[in-house]
């Protein structure tokens, strides 16, 4: 059977294993950009998951003229208004580290009580013609005072996920997948796969 093509609008190879897990055994076949010459680099454009998923997929779409997906994700604290929120990646400065941006969190909750959080990941597809499909998952938790578990990444050792009783960094990666934001938006996108083919080859 032959494949359709989606580029993920990442030069990121981890994401694009687990795009690859994702699609693992359907008619879909997921090219990173690295596998691309002469493609202009983007900046993130938006002012929400969402859109900024949206903008890296049209973005990637158009410039290669075939179908894009682009993800993106992140931390939104109550008592932070939300933050860091789109920032995530880059809380404490451009170039920051995991330890710098949870280093930054903690002394910004300092005296805080409503400590409620939520993970957010929105994922987007892109026909070259600019239509789009989106799929967004949310897990909400509580930021911890000091740092729990080893595994994971980012927020991870700080984001206690009651549910569980566990923070995101005591769980397994399948662990993980089953409750998280990403997991969640992916599953979701997933179960929507024979509408995205027809929707893509139309
Ligand atoms: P993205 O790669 O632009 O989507 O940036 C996501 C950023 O949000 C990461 O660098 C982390 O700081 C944070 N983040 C998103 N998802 C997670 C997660 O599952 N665990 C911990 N941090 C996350």
């Amino acid at each position: 059977m032959s494949k359709t093509v989606l580029v993920l609008a990442s030069r990121n190879k981890g994401k694009k294993r687990e795009f690859e897990l994702l699609f693992n055994g359907l008619p879909v076949e997921i090219k990173g950009l690295c596998e691309f010459q002469r493609i202009p680099e983007f900046e993130e454009e938006g002012s929400t998951f969402e859109e900024i998923a949206i903008n890296k997929a049209k973005f990637v779409s158009k410039a290669l003229d075939l179908p894009a997906i682009a993800d993106d994700s992140g931390l939104m604290v109550e008592a932070l208004n939300g933050a860091p929120g789109i920032f995530s990646a880059r809380y404490a400065g451009k170039l920051a580290t995991n330890g710098q941006n949870n280093r930054k969190l903690l002394k910004k909750m300092e005296g805080k009580e409503n400590r409620s959080a939520i993970f957010v990941c929105s994922i987007a597809i892109s026909k070259p013609t600019g239509q789009i499909l989106t799929y967004t998952g949310k897990c909400p938790g509580v930021i911890l005072h000091k740092p729990v578990g080893t595994s994971g990444f980012g927020y991870d050792p700080f984001f206690y996920y009651s549910p569980l009783g566990k923070t995101f960094a005591q769980l397994s990666v399948e662990e993980k997948n089953r409750v998280s934001h990403r997991g969640q938006a992916m599953r979701r996108l997933k179960d929507d796969f024979q509408k995205i083919l027809t929707w893509l080859e139309d």
